[in-house]
This record gives structure tokens, C-alpha cells and sequence, in this order.
């Protein structure tokens, strides 16, 4: 019997898509192996967003040259934005790699794998899918046996002008809310509590079938399936996050009040040389509905420091967009400029010095940090329910998460990942909080 490896990089939706297609591999009758080096095939799942990320690929593909050499029957397939940007390019940067697939084309992978295993020949796959809806694979081995990613929508339609996702993933395509439904009863069933519901966009979903229910309606309907517990969804756009979603949040227990909302920039400048399609004042009247919501949100962001032509101004105007919203977490990233987007040529006009991005993001992150602690030091003495994860790493303490998506840490003996407890916080860094079982 064969065994597959599949490493993921990037998001949760590479995480799930590398499950989608555990799952096939399983259902063919491969098993999974320990590790990379000792499989007969080994899948790499990549990312593009930055360019580091992508050379983190080449570099570990570099590291399975000699096993190939070693072992020629070694099959090392690609898939991800890398493999969906790059093509048969990837094959010219590393020769020894058998299979290139695009992110449209996963379903296609046990036929590509028995193909290349047959006629020893390359494959690459990466001609997008005309279909409007994505192709259902609903085979997936989850990783995790209470939490379960589920995707809703795939592809982005808004070209923001720093952006791969349009090139990567395609034009925004929908799953019919019936089939997201049915998934979601299955798994509710098979004992998952929580649900993450995934999309580059969530927020623009449109339910291709008959019943067409826009993206608020989807959620208290997954909110409703008996035995799910918690709901959370990622990623949004701001010119998407409509009223009713507030609504669903706000009447709606079973959804997470944590809500993640990507700014990018604090400049109104900034943001329409990004293409955000929104001004500063009009995202702040989101964050201000969603402050002024009964049941209280925890919020976070994506910030991009560096984009080009930012100036220090521009920058400043940022920093003051972190210390008025306070958010709960942030992501910051200094801007990485890639291929075919409109922002690379503005780089290489008005491009800020690494030495400039890497001041900015200390100043954003040393920002937040102050702005987490303080967040997290009112938290102390009040009660959290937390749903249960795992073993921190000295086997002692565990950890959970609360419905407001912060991790805690606590000792408990006879808890295992899945349970729901109480726990007071008694504790805090910057990260997470600690606390005891009640
Ligand atoms: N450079 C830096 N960060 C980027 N992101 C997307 N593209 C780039 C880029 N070219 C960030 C954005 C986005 C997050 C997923 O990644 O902040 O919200
Ligand atoms: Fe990229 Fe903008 Fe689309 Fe988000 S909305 S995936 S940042 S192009």
C-alpha cells in the first residue's frame, strides 16, 4: 500500500483543501505517512500572498532533490497559489517535481497521481475551472475531530492592487447554501461543535441554488444546526458587512463575537492607491455598529505596513486607527510586492526601503502589544467558557479558546480536546490569558 505526506503553508484554507484531499487519497486506499521523506508521495499545498512565502516552497522543495535522486518512484506533487501562479515554471525552478496542480483542479488528484505513476511523464494542471460553482469534495479528513473548517465560497472578485488572491484562486464562485447545510448537519452529527467557515471573501457569499440566501441568512442557518455550539467565519471585506450581519451576530448565540475585519491602512490616501473601495470613515462605522452591539465583540485586523508611496504620515494616520479601535489582535505584514499586480509597478516607482517597513511594523506591533495587555488585564477575575483544544507542549497545562477567540491556558488533569469548561482568569501576556477551572 502507498503513503502520501501533505505539507501545508498559508492559510485555513490551504489547511482545509490539504484535507479535502487527505481524504481523496485516503478513500483510494493510500495511507498517511509520518513524515515527508518516508512517504511515497509527497504533496506540498503553497502559498503566494508574500514573497517569502514563496520561496519558503522552492527552498523546501530544494531539501527533496537528493531523496529523489535516492529514491526515483518518489512522487513530489505541488499544489496552492505557488502552483496556480507559477504553472510549469515550477517544473523549470525545480525539475524533479512530478506534479504541478492549480487550485481549481484538486478532484483531479488521485487520476493526475496514478497517471504519473503509470507513465513517469509530469503533469501539470492548472487551467481554472469555467464552472461557477466549486467542484464539491467531500471526502476531507479533518484534522482536528471537533472543530471543522468548511468552505463557502472560494475566489475574489476585488483586485485590491497588492493582491494574488484574484490570480490564485480565481473569481469568486459559491457553494449552494443546501450543500453547505448538509455538510454541516453531517458533521454536527459525527460529534463537531465548532464550525469555521471559510472564504477569501465570506462576506460577498451569494447562494447560487434557487434559495438564494446572502451570507447572513447562511450563518444562522449553519448557527442553527443542533449540536453546534460555536460558529466562526474568516475572511471579510469591509464593503461587504452588511447590516444583517451585525443582526445575525447580535441575535444569534451560537455565533462567535469575534469578528475579523481587514483595514490594511489607516490612510484614505493609502487605500485608494490599495483599491480598498472604502474610505476610513466608512469602515469606522462598522467598527463603531459593531462596538455598539448588546453582546460585545472582540475585533482584529490585517494591516499592511510599507505599501508603496506610504509615507510617514500615511503611516502615522494608521497608528492612530490601532490606538482609536483597539482591536483585540492585528496581522501586520510589510508590503511584499508580487507578481501581476497593479501595486508592483507603483513599487518600483515609490517602493519604501525595508529598513522604513521594518521601523513601521515595530511601531505597529509594539502599538498593539501595549494595547493587548491592556485589553486582556481587564479580563482578569471574570469567567470564560472555554472550548477545550489540547496538551500545551510540557504535557502539564492545557489550553482552549473562548468564544471571543483568545487562548487560555490552565491545569486540568481528565480534559480532553473537544470539552467545553469554566474557567476565572487569574493571568495574562500579551498573546493569551491564563486561568483556573471553576
Ligand atoms: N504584501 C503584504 N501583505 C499582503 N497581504 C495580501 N497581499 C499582501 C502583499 N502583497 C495581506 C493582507 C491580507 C492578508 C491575508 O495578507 O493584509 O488581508
Ligand atoms: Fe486580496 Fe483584496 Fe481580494 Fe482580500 S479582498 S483577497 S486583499 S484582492
Amino acid at each position: 500500500m502507498k503513503t502520501f505526506y501533505i505539507e501545508t503553508h498559508g492559510c485555513q484554507m490551504n489547511v482545509h483543501d490539504s484535507e479535502k484531499v487527505a481524504g481523496l487519497l485516503a478513500r483510494r486506499g493510500l495511507q498517511r505517512a509520518d513524515s515527508a521523506e518516508s512517504a511515497d508521495i509527497f504533496l506540498i499545498n503553497t502559498c503566494s500572498i508574500r514573497e517569502k512565502a514563496e520561496q519558503k516552497v522552492y527552498s523546501r522543495l530544494g531539501e527533496f532533490r537528493p531523496i529523489k535522486r535516492l529514491r526515483p518512484g518518489f512522487v513530489i506533487g505541488v499544489m496552492g497559489c505557488v502552483s496556480q501562479q507559477e504553472g510549469s515554471d515550477v517544473i523549470r525552478r525545480a525539475p524533479f517535481v512530478d506534479i504541478v496542480v492549480g487550485t481549481h483542479r484538486y478532484h483531479e488528484i488521485p487520476q493526475i497521481l496514478e497517471q504519473v505513476v503509470a507513465d513517469r511523464v509530469p503533469v501539470v494542471r492548472t487551467e481554472p475551472m469555467d464552472d461557477p460553482q466549486p467542484v464539491e469534495i467531500d471526502a476531507a479528513l479533518r484534522e482536528s475531530a471537533f472543530r471543522a473548517n468548511v468552505t463557502i465560497m472560494e475566489g475574489c472578485n476585488k483586485f485590491c492592487t497588492f493582491c494574488v488572491v484574484p490570480y490564485t484562486r480565481g473569481p469568486e464562485r459559491y457553494r449552494p447554501s443546501r450543500n453547505v447545510l448538509e455538510e454541516v448537519r453531517r458533521l454536527a452529527e459525527t460529534g463537531f461543535v465548532e464550525i469555521l467557515l471559510l472564504g477569501q471573501n465570506i462576506n460577498s457569499y451569494k447562494d447560487p441554488s434557487a434559495r438564494g440566501l446572502n451570507f447572513a441568512s447562511l450563518l444562522r442557518a449553519v448557527a442553527e444546526v443542533p449540536g453546534i455550539r460555536r460558529v466562526r467565519f474568516t475572511t471579510n471585506h469591509p464593503t461587504d458587512f452588511t447590516r444583517d450581519i451585525m443582526d445575525a451576530l447580535e441575535e444569534t448565540p451560537t455565533l462567535c463575537n469575534w469578528v475579523h475585519l481587514p483595514v490594511q491602512s489607516g490612510s484614505d490616501r493609502v487605500l485608494r492607491r490599495m483599491k480598498r473601495l472604502y474610505c476610513l470613515d466608512r469602515y469606522l462605522d462598522i467598527i463603531n455598529s459593531l462596538k455598539a452591539l448588546t453582546r460585545q465583540m472582540a475585533l482584529s485586523t490585517d494591516v499592511i505596513v510599507g505599501f508603496p508611496g506610504e509615507t510617514d504620515q500615511d503611516f502615522a494616520e494608521t497608528l492612530a486607527l490601532i490606538d482609536q479601535v483597539q482591536y483585540d489582535s492585528i496581522f501586520s505584514f510589510k508590503y511584499s510586492p508580487r507578481p501581476n499586480t497593479p501595486a508592483l509597478k507603483l513599487d518600483s516607482r515609490e517602493g519604501v526601503s525595508e529598513a522604513v517597513k521594518d521601523s513601521r511594523l515595530a511601531a505597529l506591533q509594539s502599538m498593539q502589544q501595549r494595547i493587548q495587555m491592556d485589553r486582556h488585564s481587564r479580563l482578569v477575575g471574570s469567567e470564560q467558557e472555554i472550548l477545550v483544544e489540547g496538551k500545551a507542549r510540557d504535557g502539564r497545562k492545557s489550553f482552549g479558546r473562548t468564544m471571543s477567540n483568545k487562548i487560555v491556558n490552565f491545569e486540568s488533569e481528565n480534559l480532553s480536546a473537544g470539552q467545553f469548561i469554566k474557567v476565572r482568569i487569574t493571568g495574562y501576556g500579551a498573546n493569551s490569558l491564563r486561568g483556573v477551572p471553576i
